[in-house]
């Protein structure tokens, strides 16, 4: 599927951000797969377990480099990490409780979460790191 292919178009341009971006397109490539054969059911309790872990370390990074640079949407932006990490806790909820619609589910929301979140939120913070970049560029230029 298109969709969970990763594309150059979505790298912030920092390593180990950019590498835990392409582990979530892996992730909804491997349940998309899944769904398709009909395989979804035994890998679900493995891939939330995935997708927690993924909140837990990846937000950190991306906080942390959010304030080095200052970025000034921050808050809001965290507010959408946290909203992540409820969903995951959703989908706990839900395969605990046998829920038979949580494949679809959560294909939906890694869908969503690709396209409004790395797509457009963490893009927003490249575009700032960028304009730092080039004014700290302008700096260094006006000092030598
Ligand atoms: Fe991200
Ligand atoms: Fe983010």
């Amino acid at each position: 599927m298109p969709l969970f292919d990763w594309r150059p178009d979505y790298a912030l341009d920092i390593p180990r951000v950019d590498d835990e971006h392409r582990m979530l397109f892996s992730a909804g490539g491997r349940l998309h797969k899944a769904l398709v054969t009909g395989k979804s059911g035994p890998m679900l309790d493995a891939l939330i377990d995935e997708l927690a872990e993924y909140g837990r370390v990846h937000f950190a990074h991306e906080e942390q480099f959010m304030a080095e640079i200052r970025y000034p949407r921050m808050l809001a932006h965290k507010i959408e990490h946290q909203s992540f990490i409820h969903q995951v806790d959703r989908f706990y909820e839900a395969a605990a409780a046998g829920d038979r619609t949580l494949a679809l589910n959560m294909l939906q929301f890694l869908e969503r979460w690709l396209v409004r979140h790395i797509g457009s939120s963490d893009q927003r913070v490249r575009n700032h790191w960028r304009t730092v970049q080039a004014g700290t560029a302008a700096s260094v230029e006006r000092n030598t």
